[in-house]
């Protein structure tokens, strides 16, 4: 079903830059990954709403690093700096940096900054922010937990809705060494010729310890009830967050093709991907400087008659970590200490191991999210994914399985374990099989869409060809739009469409010509699913 939709890059396609100019925008965004990729988004869509030039926005994670690499500075550590103004130089205007005598001001603090709420609108910032911009000529915007801008607009602002999707999808680009490498690790993981599928749990540190094994071993579960063979190739996205191994054993005893970034590279690619560091005050306590055995005879003789007492033991060393990692603090306090400069760094790394396990989820053959734990939907990494992989590689397999009815599968299973009503595995792959059809993508706008555009990009970021097959539009309860509907796109898109496809054999290319069978489960994946699921239900039999 899905894959007879046609999503097509209508996005590409700008308006023509602003002719006015208002002033300067700098911004500092507050966050991890997520909300780095998502403020980028909104703060152009701001720039342009004010007619403002850009200053490339500060992610303040790698400029706390301190510890960076000074080949880098703080936008350009994660994306493609030029690409970026380039590729946006029809709508907003961007610069690197504030001119000298600007900067100097900045620095006295002559600037007004706001601080949007979530989900500011666009009221907000032509009455609020435009005439305190128009007065002073610069404006910086603190972004703290992204959202700075309400995710779905009016309609007459639907052209601002493309910029979003245009500069998340073709401009917003890794620099190349992590685009590269994550080419690289998607390579690896064909080099097989068999399909791969992307996870990533969606826990955060504070809960991991509690959820963590069962959500995966829940997952593993439901994939065995999809089909997937023992042998499926499964990427963990996200990997960092596990700190450990041990963490994986549920899964990676189901499926031993359990493989993350670090098993797919060296040491040393991921190393170089972090260009040259300098040294940061280390980890480790300090023990004090050693004796020398001459000191240590003096000593001995400088202590009184014999016997003594025994010198009380050395005080037990106090390591960091101890107070930082989150196994030192979960259950002290519910506050997270203030990081470390070690910390810091370890932040911005993470940002690179974000971009590249984000590039390979992307592409990947199937894509299978965590779940928030309190059902409230999906969290954000694999939600920012889900709306990717909607808008570029729509008939690809993209899981959004709903937590409530999962959570009552799981109940089912220990309640009527020896009176099964009805076959377990059915019931379990019909509610995934749904999840990644149009139902699923309809539950995804509902809950995605209010949170954040890039959540649910459509239905304004694609348009249709004339061959594809007309999608009945889905709408809510107040006639908001969540699918289909999408307008047919304009002759200039067909033709330079027609160019890609011959250019480049990617699956989501056969889209345009509607060749791939409506079956969204690929049959590769689904090869040894009889003998899979007999096992599992034989977990389920009321003689076992
Ligand atoms: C931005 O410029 C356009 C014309 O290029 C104009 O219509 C619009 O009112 C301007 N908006 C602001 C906030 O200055
Ligand atoms: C928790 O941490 C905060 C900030 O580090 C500190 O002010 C507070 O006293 C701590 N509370 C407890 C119960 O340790
Ligand atoms: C759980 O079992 C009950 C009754 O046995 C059934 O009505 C319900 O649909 C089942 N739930 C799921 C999610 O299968
Ligand atoms: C899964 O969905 C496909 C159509 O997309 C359908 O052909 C197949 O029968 C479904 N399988 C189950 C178990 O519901
Ligand atoms: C449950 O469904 C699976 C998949 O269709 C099938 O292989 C299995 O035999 C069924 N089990 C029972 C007990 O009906």
């Amino acid at each position: 079903m899905l894959s007879l939709l046609v999503h097509l890059f209508l996005a590409n396609y700008s308006a023509g830059a602003p002719i006015m100019h208002n002033g300067f925008i700098y911004a500092k965004i507050y966050g991890g990954f997520e909300k780095i990729q998502s403020s980028i988004c909104d703060l152009v869509v701001v720039a342009r709403l004010l007619n403002a030039t850009l200053v490339i926005p500060e992610i303040q994670a790698t400029t706390r690093a301190k510890g960076i690499s000074p080949k880098f500075k703080s936008f350009s550590y994660l994306y493609d700096e030029e690409h970026f103004i380039a590729a946006l130089s029809d709508d907003v205007a961007i610069v690197r940096g504030l001119s000298k005598d600007l900067r100097e001001a900045r620095k006295r603090i002559k600037f007004p900054t706001v601080s949007p709420k979530n989900s500011a609108t666009p009221e907000y910032y032509r009455t609020e922010v435009l005439p305190r911009l128009v007065k002073s000529k610069v404006i910086g915007i603190i972004v703290n937990g992204g959202n700075c801008l309400q995710s779905v607009l009016p309609a007459s602002l639907e052209e601002l809705q493309r910029l979003r999707c245009r500069v998340a999808y073709h401009a917003l680009k890794f620099r190349p060494q992590i685009q590269a490498l994550g080419n690289q690790i998607v390579g690896r993981l064909r080099a097989s010729g068999r399909p791969y599928m992307a996870y990533h749990p969606g826990l955060l540190r504070d809960t991991l310890a509690f959820h963590g094994c069962a959500e995966l071993f829940q997952v593993g579960i439901l994939l065995q009830a999809l089909g997937y063979p023992p042998n499926t190739i499964i990427f963990l996205a996200g990997s960092e967050t596990f700190g450990g191994q041990r963490m994986l054993i549920p899964l990676r005893a189901m499926y031993a093709n359990l493989v993350d970034r670090t098993s797919l590279c060296s040491q040393r690619e991921l190393s170089d991907l972090l260009g040259p560091e300098g040294p940061l005050a280390s980890d480790s306590p300090h023990p004090p400087p050693p004796k020398s055995e001459k000191d240590l005879i003096e000593e001995w003789k400088r202590a009184g008659p014999r016997p003594r007492p025994l010198p009380p033991p050395p005080a037990r060393p106090f390591y960091a970590h101890e107070k930082e990692g989150w196994y030192g603090w979960i259950g002290e306090n519910d506050t997270e200490p203030d990081p470390s400069p070690i910390e810091f760094r370890r932040q911005a790394h993470r940002l690179i191991w974000d971009a590249l396990d984000y590039i390979v989820s992307v592409e990947a053959d199937a894509f299978f999210p965590g779940f928030h734990n309190d059902g409230s939907g999906w969290p954000d990494y694999s939600s920012l994914i889900m709306g990717h992989r909607l808008y570029q590689t729509p008939s690809a397999i993209t899981y959004r399985p709903d937590r409530k009815i999962v959570a009552a599968l799981f109940e089912n299973v220990s309640d009527h374990r020896y009176h099964p009503p009805r076959n377990w595995t059915i019931a379990a792959r019909a509610h995934l099989n749904k999840s990644a059809n149009v139902e699923g993508v309809v539950s995804s706008a509902i809950l995605s869409k209010p949170v954040s555009f890039l959540y649910h990009p459509l239905p304004e970021c694609s348009c249709r060809t004339a061959k594809s097959v007309s999608v009945q539009p889905v709408k809510d309860s107040h006639g908001r739009l969540l699918f289909g509907g999408e307008e047919e796109c304009p002759d200039s898109v067909v033709r330079s469409l027609a160019t890609v496809s011959t250019k480049n054999n990617e699956p989501q290319n056969e889209d345009y010509e509607g060749e791939l069978p409506e079956d969204d489960s690929s049959p590769d994946m689904q090869q040894e699913s009889d003998s899979k699921s007999s096992e599992q239900d034989e977990e389920m039999d009321p003689d076992d």
